[in-house]
């Protein structure tokens, strides 16, 4: 396993009257950032958490919180999030009218920017903006719900901005972190590894499935086994 893979647990998936209990867990676990998805039941058919849950989950972290807005429009949430603590802000590019302009308000924020692509959501959209990016997140399910299976196909796609990263990078580009998100499991974490993927958000498989005797340590950690297989 390279030092540079990344576990993200998903909070939609833990328990929010225990929220605070429940991310202190996955920092002491080893978890590397807490991914939290915010939903708006208009470009999602699924309502989640706001920048105000976001200020007080911060009150009990120290790693960084990955914030995936799903969320139409997008702007004028950006600040908010980042006035919340916010360490990266990732939204999907046909939820915004200008992207680029979305991308720079991320940053100008201070936070790191990315863009997310639905499993049918066409790469055309990294095009004119990879200098802007830090993240590139790929979501292996159609977002709304935690617990859905992977969608095979997302590999791929996940080796083709893993191409696109590294000739951005030879040419003498900023790095850009590969994100894929959407039923990762012990059983298919090294298989997106392989495919190029270097930060994987696992829901379901952490906070639904804590080993029996290591908790969330134990799973976070045989998720980290399962890449070296
Ligand atoms: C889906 C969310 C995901 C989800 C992942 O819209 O963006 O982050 O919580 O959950 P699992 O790992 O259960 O698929
Ligand atoms: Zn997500």
């Amino acid at each position: 396993m390279s030092a540079t893979h990344r576990i993200a647990p998903s909070i939609l998936s833990a328990d929010f009257a225990r929220l605070g209990e429940e991310v202190r867990a996955i920092e002491a676990a080893g978890a590397d950032l807490v991914h939290f998805d915010v939903m708006d039941n208009h470009y999602v058919p699924n309502l989640t958490i706001g920048p105000m849950v976001c200020e007080a989950v911060r009150r009990h972290v120290g790693i960084p919180i990955d914030v995936h807005l799903m969320v139409e429009p997008v702007d004028r949430l950006v600040p908010d999030f980042a006035a919340a603590g916010a360490n990266l802000i990732t939204f999907h590019p046909e939820a915004s009218r200008h992207v680029d302009r979305t991308l720079q308000t991320i940053r100008d924020a201070g936070c790191r920017a990315g863009l997310v692509f639905n499993p049918a959501t066409p790469l055309h959209h990294l095009d004119h903006v990879m200098d802007r990016l830090d993240i590139i997140l790929l979501m292996s399910v159609n977002p709304g719900f935690g617990g859905q299976s992977f969608i095979a196909s997302t590999l791929p796609k996940i080796a083709e901005v893993r191409r696109r990263i590294d000739a951005h990078v030879a040419s003498g580009g900023q790095p850009i972190w590969l994100e894929v998100d959407g039923g990762i499991k012990v059983e298919n974490i090294a298989a997106v590894a392989r495919a190029g993927a270097d930060t994987f958000v696992a829901g379901s498989a952490v906070f639904g499935a804590p080993d029996p005797d290591g908790g969330y340590h134990g799973v976070i950690q045989r998720l980290r086994a399962a890449m070296d297989t």
